[in-house]
């Protein structure tokens, strides 16, 4: 890992395997060079641009790390703005750089206008991953209003066509990979829902030729929950360009004089096949993205009770449930909606955030007391960006909410979103939490968010279009605060199921909720997509009583797919039984010991679901030691013979038992890799959890 500073200004970030190479010219450009394996870094020049005729401008070539709109640039830019006299281009020169072992600044300057630009890079220990983020800064003392603000441009070096993955997916369907072949114009994917959403992931990956284990795949992933936009295109040289950041729709930016801005991060890497880009995201975000205080914790085992109780929560049905969870070794009970204010269904009691007296005669602690002498932790439900019009809170400040005076407001599941770009509403939203916090012995707040945004009307800013980056900053400070004071509590993110579990949710969050979609079937499919760049341990996976919508499966095959994240149970345990109750137990005993491999280890993903009608993921422990493979089917179409099973990301020279379909055996990790074990998966309900161990 080293960052390498050549005389003729080119800069050469050198991760574990790739090289990033940046380059300045005489007259002040900035220019990508090379994004890819190692090359030998003298070779590294910055290219002639070329001719310009007519219609052909030298920019339309170019390949930059940074693209303001101005003079002839007509493809997507990284930066528009408006400056005090109405002139809207933008005129960079090179005026510098810094560099530490591991970050490299460079900062660019208006030539007349006072803007400044410093694009920011980082690197890894062990790594490939790169952070990148600007810093815009307006040094002088009028305002400059921006129109569009990316986080970086991004340029892949083959000229032939990139296929896109992302997700198009819903609530109830999150993360479903989606493969799109850019040959030429624009491809977008985006949310202008107000938060990151259940639709696209603010990510890109591009990808030639690749597979689970070959071929080049370019990625970056935006740190960032609010509207944001990844805009990918190729032109007529074939070059393909990716601009990722907030999103442009229905924004702008003001910064007055003196005032500066740091753009979301993006955290991008290079690697051969999905596999190696899924566990450098899961390594990179354990190590460094994931809030400090549970980063290198193993996640509890917790129990939650909407799908049991959904509103009609109260302290006997609690507490009856809370004794089933801890009798088969549930760690953490977690209250859902319906414990606060007037709240007996969606339609009333959203920003009451106290007490419900009929549900909870006594208070929380009655239930709180309970759930801790049955040795578990108690977690709590809470909305706090959202009111109810039937609330105490909305008739006292209806203009609480964003709107605008002369429209009607749209109230999606009867709720509308509370103006978290106000200073009374944070403090508000602070306090009702911290109180919750200090006065009752909570250790975890699922945090939920709803619907999205509408009618964003917010006449407390000079600038109302700044709402979506202003409320993100104000949801991430809360949360920021609020885990300062109560460094014990771990806090979900939770937005109808995964509407908001995107990396910059994830620096700030512990953990977030994959969906509402419990079904062990459909949740093979979410979680594949969910686990391509986010981090295995914050996807929580509960074992429902949805027992496969369209093709039964058993509790053992429910668990089986849960355990591949972090464990919960979801079911109603009152009607449980004591069979089922055993096998619960059973299941989370399991768990308990390989938890560790599965929410810290490496991910294989070796036989997919949708292609090969098998499920096979692998989880190895870093020492290559440990690992757990859970094999599923549901189904097979065809008869199927015996295929060979391998099992991958061993290491070769060592020798591992394992026991599989009723029989052990001991085999050199390269011959699992290579021969595998033979078996015959058919039939409806397949399910094994592998433990293989070195011996
Ligand atoms: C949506 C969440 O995804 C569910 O898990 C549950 O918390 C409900 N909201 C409660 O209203």
């Amino acid at each position: 890992m080293n960052i390498i500073k050549q005389d003729n200004n080119i800069f050469i970030l050198e991760t574990e395997n790739t090289h990033y190479v940046i380059g300045i010219d005489e007259i002040g450009y900035n220019h990508h060079i090379h994004w890819g394996k190692k090359c030998n870094p003298a070779d590294y020049y910055i290219n002639d641009i070329g001719d310009e005729n007519s219609n052909h401008t030298m920019l339309d070539e170019y390949r930059q790390e940074l693209t303001p709109f101005g003079q002839t640039m007509y493809r997507d830019c990284d930066i528009k703005a408006e400056f005090d006299d109405k002139c809207r281009e933008i005129n960079l020169e090179y005026i510098g750089s810094s560099s530490t072992k591991d970050t490299l600044s460079l900062t660019f300057a208006d030539k007349y206008y006072p803007l400044e630009i410093t694009l920011h890079y980082q690197i890894f220990e062990g790594l490939d991953i790169i952070k990148r983020y600007s810093t815009l800064k307006n040094t002088g003392t009028g305002k400059i209003c921006f129109e569009r603000i990316s986080s970086a441009q991004f340029n892949l070096p083959s000229v032939k066509p990139y296929t896109f993955r992302n997700t198009n997916g819903a609530w109830g369907g999150e993360f479903i990979e989606s493969n799109n072949i850019l040959d030429g114009g624009y491809t977008i994917f985006e949310s202008r829902r107000g938060a990151s959403n259940h639709n696209n992931s603010p990510y890109f990956i591009a990808y030639q030729n690749a597979d689970e284990n070959t071929g080049d795949v370019y990625f970056a992933s935006l740190a960032y929950s609010g509207n944001f936009k990844v805009s990918c295109s190729r032109d007529l040289y074939g070059v393909t360009r990716v601009v990722v950041g907030m999103n442009d729709f229905d924004f702008s930016h003001t910064l007055n004089g003196g005032e500066s801005l740091d753009t979301p991060p993006v955290y991008c890497g290079y690697t051969q096949g999905f596999g190696d880009m899924t566990r450098q995201m899961n390594r990179f975000c354990v190590n460094h993205l994931l809030p400090k205080q549970f980063n290198n914790e193993t996640l509890p085992v917790l129990y939650n009770s909407w799908e049991a109780t959904e509103f009609a929560v109260n302290v006997k049905q609690q507490t009856e449930l809370a004794r089933l969870a801890a009798k088969m070794g549930v760690e953490l009970f977690v209250m859902d909606d319906g414990w606060f204010g007037q709240r007996k269904n969606d339609r009333a009691g959203l920003g009451d955030w106290y007490v419900n007296k009929e549900k909870f005669p006594n208070g929380l602690d009655e239930l709180i007391n309970a759930v801790n002498e049955l040795g578990m932790d108690f977690g709590i439900w809470v909305e706090p960006e959202m009111v109810n019009a039937d609330s105490d809170l909305f008739r006292a400040h209806p203009d609480w909410a964003y709107h605008y005076p002369n429209r009607k407001a749209c109230e999606l599941r009867n709720q509308l979103v509370l103006n978290m770009t106000r200073e009374d509403v944070q403090d508000y939203i602070f306090n009702v939490l911290d109180d919750l916090l200090s006065n009752h012995n909570i250790k975890y707040v699922k945090w939920d968010m709803n619907r999205p945004f509408s009618e964003t009307g917010a006449e407390n800013l000079e600038n109302p279009k700044m709402y979506s980056y202003l409320h993100t900053m104000a949801v991430y400070s809360i949360v920021d605060k609020l885990k300062e004071l109560h460094p014990d509590v771990a806090i979900e993110s939770c937005a109808s199921g995964g509407g908001r579990c995107d990396l910059g949710a994830l620096s700030h969050y512990d953990q977030a909720w994959t969906s509402d979609n419990t079904d062990g079937i459909d949740r093979m499919t979410i979680q594949k997509g969910y686990s391509l760049l986010r981090p295995t341990k914050t996807m929580r996976a509960w074992v429902t009583d949805i027992a496969g919508i369209n093709k039964p499966c058993s509790l053992d095959f429910r668990f089986a797919v849960a355990m591949q994240g972090s464990l919960g149970i979801g079911g109603d345990l009152t009607k449980y039984s004591v069979e089922d109750l055993e096998i619960c137990k059973k299941n989370i005993e399991i768990y308990k010991q390989i938890r560790d491999i599965v929410q810290f280890g490496d991910l294989y993903r070796v036989l997919d679901i949708e292609k090969d009608e098998v499920l096979l993921n692998q989880y190895v422990s870093e020492d290559k030691s440990k690992a757990v493979a859970f094999l599923l089917a549901n189904g097979t179409r065809f008869y199927k013979k015996r295929i060979p099973v391998c099992f991958k990301g061993l290491d070769d020279n060592k020798q591992y038992k394992l026991t599989v379909q009723n029989k052990t055996y001991e085999k050199s990790g390269a011959y699992l890799a290579a021969i595998g074990i033979p078996l015959h998966i058919r039939g409806v309900d397949y399910n094994e959890v592998i433990q293989i161990e070195e011996v």
